[in-house]
């Protein structure tokens, strides 16, 4: 519990960044224009995603991916299959879809089993229907500031970042994680001056990183995106940071009928006193991830036109 009455001082100005309300936004904006689109008579778009295994929490991602789409009228087919199936099928089945003009957009949720190359499957996927920006010609494409599909996960934060005007321009952005899916190319859009986001002094900490704590407290803007529960303390962050909690940690919790409590990678009980905005988790970061994998849809359906 928050203890200190100067604390609640401060967390009287701290505002949420709300994913519900921001995503919201997006999908009203989406569905708007992917009606305009088909009363142009031009085909509804179509998401195809492909789910290897029962890994609970990719289930869960994929089912609100496809819920999503039906919300703002774009089609999706879900193949599902066994943790067992061959890479060599897994790789045809792609082909298959990189070559049906029904289908615009293709993601393969992963984490995939380890008998399946995760370099293979994302070098197999069309980079024009690559929506989720894997692709190495997507990332090239991303970091010279080209036409591209940005990975969900960053471009839903800048999405984020954009609908609450926080500015990024000579601020210092520090990062803790440096995935491929979300620090790095985060690392990248922040830095650049080719995006309406960029223009920020960025570090990027990672597992080599020395005394992350005195590197965190200088950022205006703290990004942690490292997959460990509470990794980020209220003694890592300076007054008044905007924090962007991008951890989904599934935590035991007795009391919930699931077994499980999400939880961030920010211990936001004591970090959201000291912020001007922090993300909740749920309802932050994740929410923006589907909204961004929508816009990309909606995107690869105009471009494959
Ligand atoms: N697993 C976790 N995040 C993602 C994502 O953005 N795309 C895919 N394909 N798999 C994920």
């Amino acid at each position: 519990m928050l203890q200190n009455p100067s604390s609640w001082v401060n967390f009287a100005t701290m505002q949420l960044l709300e994913g519900k309300v921001a995503s919201a936004a997006i999908k009203e904006d989406l569905k708007n224009k992917v009606s305009a689109l088909t009363s142009k008579g031009k085909k509804v778009p179509h998401l195809a995603a492909i789910l290897v295994g029962n890994d609970p929490a990719s289930e869960t991602y994929v089912a609100s991916k496809v819920k999503n789409c039906k919300e703002v009228g774009i089609n999706s087919s879900l193949f599902k299959y066994e943790s067992d199936i061959t890479e060599e099928m897994l790789l045809e089945k792609i082909t298959e879809l990189n070559n049906d003009k029904e289908i615009d957009g293709i993601l393969v949720q992963v984490p995939l089993p380890k008998h399946i190359s995760e370099k293979k499957v994302i070098l197999q996927i069309a980079p024009k229907k690559d929506v989720d920006g894997f692709h190495p010609l997507n990332i090239g494409n991303m970091v010279l500031g080209f036409p591209t599909f940005i990975s969900a996960t960053p471009f839903g934060i800048l999405l984020l970042l954009q609908h609450y005007k926080i500015e990024t321009s000579g601020k210092n952005v520090v990062i803790i994680g440096r995935s491929n899916n979300v620090g790095t190319p985060l690392s990248i859009l922040l830095s650049r001056n080719n995006n309406e986001y960029g223009n920020a002094t960025v570090t990027l900490c990672h597992s080599r990183t020395k005394d992350i704590q005195s590197i965190a407290q200088k950022a205006n803007i703290l990004i942690a995106a490292i997959g460990k529960p509470k990794f980020v303390t209220a003694d890592m962050v300076k007054e008044n940071a905007v924090v962007i909690d991008v951890g989904i940690n599934r935590v035991k919790d007795e009391t919930k009928k699931s077994g499980f409590a999400l939880k961030g990678d920010v211990d936001f009980e004591n970090v959201a006193p000291k912020c001007s905005y922090i993300t909740p988790v749920p309802g932050g970061v994740g929410l923006m991830t589907i909204a961004a994998l929508l816009m990309n849809t909606y995107k690869a359906a105009e471009f494959n036109d």
